[in-house]
């Protein structure tokens, strides 16, 4: 029941994700307000901004967890908001991790990891299983597949929730605040590992605060205010060197 079937091809001349004029909202709260983003293939851009600027109203409208009211969003060139579209086919090109890890607490390790390809694609449970280890050794917890979440480490559940992400092979990444849960102490292993990721060319937009990550992995930084992007560039020049008042004062705020 392999559903990716029925989504037209990919067109490679496009930017891998492309988010076009999108406007959202709530009741009337204009919550993203004609955002345009482009994201090419194995570049990470993080999205930084005060609560309530539109982070996570903005991966989730790409994630189609939310509808947008108009605007277009592209993927590998495809218009992913035309509901003609397979929204499950869609989602099963992107992989979404959110700062509650979500996972099974009565299953261990593995199944939670291969219970989305089983259900998903219908892979057999053999091809599953070597697939989720292969992710599970590269987020470094293959020790840990026959363990239940409640006996692992958050960082290491949140690591287990990424794998769980990587192992349908997705186009794009969008990770919502992965640390925010986090004992500060276990903050580091998750970062390290995107910063892993990023090295083995998979793209990524990644809402965080924080900012030691967006200046040393980040290809590009962007800086959401009140559901715009106001000012965006390499991490040197936003975090370094912002331009506009609002960045500034953001940062000023965030580091105290
Ligand atoms: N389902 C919803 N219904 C109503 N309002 C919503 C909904 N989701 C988000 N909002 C509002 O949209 C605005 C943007 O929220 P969003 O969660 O995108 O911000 P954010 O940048 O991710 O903030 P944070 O840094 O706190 O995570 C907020 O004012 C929020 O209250
Ligand atoms: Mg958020």
């Amino acid at each position: 029941m392999s559903r990716a079937r029925h989504l037209p091809p990919a067109r490679l001349d496009a930017p891998l994700l492309s988010v076009r004029k999108v406007r959202k909202s709530f009741g009337d709260h204009l919550v993203l307000d004609d955002l345009s983003l482009d994201v090419d293939a194995h570049r990470v851009v993080v999205l930084i901004g005060a609560s309530g600027s539109g982070k996570s109203t903005l991966l989730r409208c790409i994630d189609l967890l939310e509808d947008i009211d108009d605007g277009e969003i592209e993927l590998e060139g495809r218009d992913i908001t035309d509901p003609r579209l397979d929204a499950n086919a869609v989602r099963a090109r992107i992989g979404m991790v959110f700062q509650a890890y979500n996972l099974f607490p009565h299953l261990r390790v593995l199944d939670n990891v291969t219970l989305a390809p089983r259900l998903v694609h219908g892979s057999a449970r053999k091809d599953a299983e070597d697939e989720a280890m292969a992710v599970l050794e590269r987020v470094g917890l293959a020790a840990k597949a026959q363990a239940f979440p409640d006996a692992l480490s958050g960082g290491q559940q949140q690591r287990v929730a990424i794998a769980r992400a990587l192992v349908a092979k997705p186009a794009v990444m969008l990770l919502d605040e992965v640390t925010s849960a986090l004992d500060p102490e276990l903050v580091g292993e998750v970062l390290a590992l995107l910063a892993e990721l990023k090295e083995t060319g998979l793209t990524m937009v990644v809402a965080t605060h924080e900012m030691g990550f967006a200046r040393e992995v980040a290809d590009e930084v962007c800086f959401l205010h009140q559901g715009r992007i106001h000012e965006r560039g390499a991490p040197a020049q936003v975090l370094g060197d912002p331009q506009e008042e609002r960045t500034r004062e953001f940062l000023r705020r965030i580091t105290g």
